[in-house]
Formats: C-alpha cells, sequence, structure tokens
C-alpha cells in the first residue's frame, strides 16, 4: 500500500524514479509523484492519478541526480495534485515520502499551525515534511534533523527525505513499513519493495524497524534512533528478474494463475516424505511433544488469506481431528480475544505486512500466545513477529487479486495438517493417500488451466448480470467464499457466497434468472445433497453454472465445468482454480483494470 522509490548517483534520478514507480504501482495507484534535488533547490512534479500520467507531467528540464519518488494509496485526504508525495516545507527546502499513519498527526498539525505553519495539504505526511525543516537549522546535518523529527512521532512510517541544501544524500528510515536499500555501482537505490530494484541490483539491504540509514551515491551508513552506528550486511535476492515482469501475459493475474503448478511444486519441495507419510516442516520452531500438547488452533488473516485459513481449519480438523477455525484477523484484533497457552495460532499473509494481521500477531504474543506465521515475503514484518512458520516460495505476487499465493497457502495448511495428523492419530495408509494426492496437484492444476478457452467463454455470458451466487457446502464452502470475493473484487459484479445448507433459509428468496448460482458440486459423501439444492435453484428458475467431477443430470445445471478428482480433503483447492478463470475472464469481458482494481492495493499496510 503505497511505494517509495529514492536514487542517488551519476545519472539523472528521474527516469529510475518514474520506471520504479511503475513497478511499485500495484502498491497504489491513485496520485504519484517525483521530487528531485537541482541546483537552486527542489524540484517537484506531483499528480492525481496513474504513474503514466506523472511521466506525462514531468517536464522535460526536470533533471537531478538525487530524487525521491512516490505512488499513493490514499487514507489521509481524498486523491489530489495537493494530497500526492512528496510533501514539502514552506520554503521547499525538504522533500518527503512516506508509507504508514502518523496517528498523532492532528496534534503536530496544531502545534505547526501555531507557529505560523501553513498546510498545502490535508495529509498526515506533510507534518513530517514541516517537522524535519523546523529542526534542519545552520549546520545540521539532515540525518539528525530527520531523528529529531521521528521523536515527535508516533505511528508507522517508511519516509525517504532529500534537502536542497545536502544533495549528497538521501536520508530514510523505517517503523512498520518496509525500506530496502539497493547497492549499485557509485550508485544507490531506495525502495519499499525489491520489485523496484531488481533491474538495476541483486544486492540490497533491509532495514529493521526503528533504523534509519543515510544514502549517498558510494555507499550508506545505518543507524538507530538514538545515532548508534548498525553494520547491516546486503543480502542477494532471490527471484529472478522475470519473476517481476508480466512474461507475456496480458495481465500479472493471468501469469500469477498460470504460475500456480510451480509455485504449488515450490511450496511442496523438500517437505513430503512418502517414508513415514508426513511433511516435514522445519521452521516450526516446535518439537513433537509440543505439537501434541496442543488443543486447539486458531488461524487469522484478512480477505482472501481469512478464506485460505477457513480451508487450512478443515484440512487440520479433517486430518489432525484437532478443532480449528480461522477468523479475520482485523476482527480479532479488537474484541479483547481469549488467548490460551495450549492454543497453536496461525498468521496468514501473502505479503507479510497486511497490518491487521500484524497487530493481531502482536496482540496475540503480548498475552503469552504462541503464533507461527503463513507467510509468503521473506523477512516480512509478520514473518519476523512470529515464533516460526511456513515459507510459501510462491514467488512474488503483483496483481492485487491474489492466486497463487492463496493456493500455496492451502499447500502449506494441508502441509501442517498431515504433519500434525501423523503425530496424532492419522494412520499411515490415510497419509500416504494424502502424500500422493498432494504431488499430483500441480498437474490436475495444469489439465484445469487448458480448459482456459471454455471458462472464458462461460465468465464473459455471466458477466453480463448484476450480481451472481456463489454456493458450497463444508469443505466447499471456503472455496465459494473465495470465489465471490475475487469476482466482485476484479469485475464489480455483486457476487454473494453461502453454504448450500442455508440457501433454503433465506437467500432462495434472491433466485431468479437474473440472478446466476455458481455450485460447487464434488463427488464426496454429500453429492447427494448438493444435487437437491441443485434442484430447489432450478424449480425456481435460477441458472446454475456447477463445478464439478462428473456433470450433473441436465436438467439440473446450465453449465458445467469439470475439474480432477483429488483426495476429498485436497478437492477445495482444485475446485478453487476455474473460480480465478472465470472471475478474471469476466473482469477482461467487462473491461476492468484487471490487476490495479478500483479503491483497492496490494499489501494493506493501514488499519
Ligand atoms: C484478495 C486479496 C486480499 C488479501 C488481503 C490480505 O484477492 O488479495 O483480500 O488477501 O488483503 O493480504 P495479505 O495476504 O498480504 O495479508
Amino acid at each position: 500500500m503505497c511505494g517509495i522509490v529514492a536514487y542517488i548517483g551519476p545519472k539523472d534520478a528521474t527516469a529510475f524514479l518514474l520506471e520504479g514507480l511503475q513497478r511499485l504501482e500495484y502498491r497504489g495507484y491513485d496520485s504519484a509523484g517525483v521530487a528531485v534535488a537541482a541546483k537552486g533547490g527542489l524540484k517537484v512534479c506531483k499528480v492525481k492519478g496513474r504513474v503514466a500520467d506523472l511521466a506525462a507531467a514531468v517536464p522535460a528540464r526536470f533533471k537531478g541526480t538525487t530524487g525521491i519518488g512516490h505512488t499513493r494509496w490514499a487514507t489521509h485526504g481524498v486523491p489530489s495534485d495537493a494530497n500526492a508525495h512528496p510533501h514539502t516545507d514552506v520554503s521547499e527546502r525538504i522533500a518527503v515520502v512516506h508509507n504508514g499513519i502518523i496517528e498523532n498527526a492532528d496534534q503536530l498539525r496544531a502545534l505547526l499551525a501555531a507557529d505560523g505553519v501553513v498546510f498545502t495539504s490535508e495529509t498526515d505526511t506533510e507534518v513530517l515534511a514541516h517537522l524535519v525543516a523546523a529542526h534542519s537549522g545552520e549546520g545540521v546535518e539532515l540525518e539528525d534533523a530527520v531523528r529529531a523529527a521521528l521523536g515527535q512521532v508516533v505511528g508507522t512510517y517508511g519516509i525517504a527525505v532529500l534537502d536542497a541544501q545536502q544533495p549528497d544524500r538521501i536520508v530514510v528510515a523505517r517503523n512498520g513499513s518496509p525500506i530496502v536499500l539497493g547497492l549499485g555501482e557509485k550508485e544507490m537505490f531506495v525502495a519499499s519493495d525489491v520489485a523496484a530494484l531488481v533491474r538495476y541490483t541483486r544486492q540490497v539491504v533491509h532495514l529493521e524497524d526503528g533504523e534509519l540509514a543515510t544514502v549517498r551515491a558510494d555507499g550508506f551508513r545505518t543507524f538507530t534512533e538514538d545515532a548508534r552506528t548498525v553494520t547491516r550486511q546486503p543480502s542477494t535476492v532471490d527471484w529472478e528478474v522475470a519473476s517481476y515482469d508480466t512474461a507475456g501475459y496480458q495481465h500479472y493475474l493471468l501469469k500469477e494463475i498460470h504460475e500456480q503448478p510451480g509455485a504449488v511444486e515450490r511450496t511442496l519441495s523438500g517437505r513430503l516424505d512418502e517414508r513415514f507419510a508426513t511433511a516435514h516442516l522445519g521452521g516450526l520452531n516446535l518439537d513433537a511433544r509440543e505439537l501434541r500438547e496442543i488443543r486447539r488452533v486458531k488461524i487469522l488473516g484478512c480477505g482472501s488469506a481469512y478464506y485460505a485459513g477457513e480451508m487450512g481449519a478443515q484440512l487440520i480438523e479433517e486430518l489432525a481431528r484437532i478443532p480449528a477455525h480461522s477468523e479475520p484477523a482485523s476482527e480479532f484484533r479488537y474484541r479483547n480475544p481469549v488467548i490460551e497457552a495450549d492454543t497453536l495460532y496461525v498468521a496468514v499473509s501473502q505479503s507479510g505486512e497486511t497490518y491487521d494481521t500484524l497487530a493481531a500477531v502482536q496482540e496475540i504474543k503480548r498475552k503469552g500466545g504462541r503464533v507461527l506465521g503463513v507467510v509468503n515475503t521473506v523477512g516480512s514484518a509478520i514473518a519476523r513477529e512470529c515464533d516460526g512458520g511456513i515459507y510459501l516460495h510462491a514467488g512474488p505476487e503483483i496483481s492485487v487479486a491474489s492466486t497463487k499465493a492463496f493456493t500455496s497457502t492451502v499447500i502449506a495448511f494441508a502441509l501442517l495438517a498431515l504433519h500434525f495428523g501423523r503425530i496424532h492419530d492419522l494412520s499411515p495408509a490415510d497419509g500416504r493417500r494424502i502424500v500422493a494426492g498432494l504431488k499430483a496437484l500441480p498437474d490436475h492444476i495444469r489439465e484445469i488451466l487448458k480448459q482456459e478457452e471454455q471458462i472464458a467463454e462461460l465468465a464473459a455470458e455471466y458477466a453480463d448480470n448484476a450480481g451472481m451466487m456463489f454456493i458450497g457446502r463444508t469443505r466447499g464452502y471456503p472455496v465459494a467464499r473465495e470465489g465471490a470475493q475475487k469476482l466482485k473484487e476484479i469485475s464489480y459484479v455483486h457476487a454473494e457466497a453461502y453454504p448450500a445448507s442455508e440457501l433454503k433459509h433465506g437467500p432462495l428468496a434472491l433466485i431468479s434468472p437474473e440472478l446466476p448460482t455458481v455450485a460447487l458440486v464434488p463427488d464426496d459423501e454429500l453429492l447427494d445433497k448438493n444435487l437437491t439444492t441443485l434442484g430447489e435453484i432450478k424449480a425456481r428458475s435460477g441458472r446454475i453454472l456447477a463445478i464439478a467431477h462428473r456433470t450433473p443430470e441436465a436438467k439440473l445445471i446450465d453449465h458445467c465445468l469439470l475439474v480432477p478428482k483429488s483426495e476429498p480433503e485436497l478437492d477445495p483447492l482444485l475446485l478453487n482454480i476455474p473460480l480465478q478463470l472465470l472471475a478474471y475472464y469476466a473482469a477482461v469481458a467487462l473491461g476492468r483494470d484487471v490487476d490495479k482494481p478500483r479503491n483497492l492495493a496490494k499489501s494493506v499496510t493501514v488499519e
């Protein structure tokens, strides 16, 4: 949510800033801006709209070798030119870009206004620019002014600060919002996400919370808020540059849907033990004795991560027979939850940055609970906060809507459930059944993806409705919820998910030819019940698209998409794949901005 870039070196900064912002645009896309330190002061250009609008607005003579840039997702104040970052002080000496939230911005605004500061935006960030300026007296180093300003601030931030009078440096700081330094040859880069850096360097340094850095063309120095120098060794970015491109696909979303077989293979890699029919999860930091003492599992995540958690809870209950439940982290953190020593808490997050999930983890830990993370982004805030966990290794997910990380999360839960099950009472035969089922999943997904053309045609047909109902029973219900979520967030078609068993208790009243139903009809012990529900919908003239293992009788459905049969516990994961393509092609048919749906952004780092 919001992206930061900065450059210092011999070259023109603007070219890198604009290209870097384009790479980070998935993190926020309602306004963007850049500032460079130039002879005679700062040059600032910022506009409401996309990075392409900014690129068109930057004047040809906008030159400077030190610069900062930002792409925004509005929190304080509407998207507008004035509210776009960078923000400057009154004399336009200091420029600041910021991700996060300054919680005491109102009090600081009042103090600054009393000193005669006139504000030009509604943002919390602008106070930072004025505070840094207020501390930038004669002979004061920029890093000291930034430290003094941050000393007055309560909240979360990743910032980059430019001073027209000290253009030989950029000062950056991190508290709850990532800042990464990229090391070049006599040039340095900064970004809030490695996606902006990988084309320029693979050598990076991740700042820790509470750290600052002075970045110069020939290197950097990291230090704490009380000015103690800390040493940070660079690490090498694992992923190939190509992982951050669309690789010829029309959208990142389509590419990421197609990457799922490979992502699943990576999530499984080295973790299946065929001999003992179990899974090895080295990062749990819990031995078998500790795991056996666990009486309950509580899974926390937001949005699709929460729905993946629902599938995870089902897997744990079925395979390990331990009561498990998934709850939105955004609710959990506000309801003073009871934290129990014999409950295992599991936080789910693709980005590892979602603020609500992070806050839930912190609340559990404050009360003595034990938390595992199921996280995609290595070294992210949530991963670091947890006591142990499972990395997904799904690769970078750029499109705002989650697909491959969702699938890999469910795989991670299947591994956890298998591991748990085999130290409780899951039989070796059942363990072997699940191991074989997991190994077959990548090929099963490939098979489903071959139906892309047929799904695209159906999507175009069904997109032409004001709304859609998604139904599933027990294991199928989280699939319905995720399917509805995907459709609404990228196509803006209203979608409602219901347990199939609940339809007759209310929502059946909605069924009509204008509200089609996507029904999950796996070939399992509840098949007959599901077929009865289809009959009830048909009796009310409802149209039905079934996702099934066998085509139901023609009188019960209008269309059917078949998926390969896996083990019953793993079926939900496969039933979800056609729904991803359905949402994608519905959005394409309606001409939506698939990778950057309106009002949303990747990584929700605000409350
Ligand atoms: C939906 C989607 C969101 C995220 C949610 C949590 O497609 O992407 O609902 O799942 O914002 O994000 P992470 O997993 O990064 O914590």
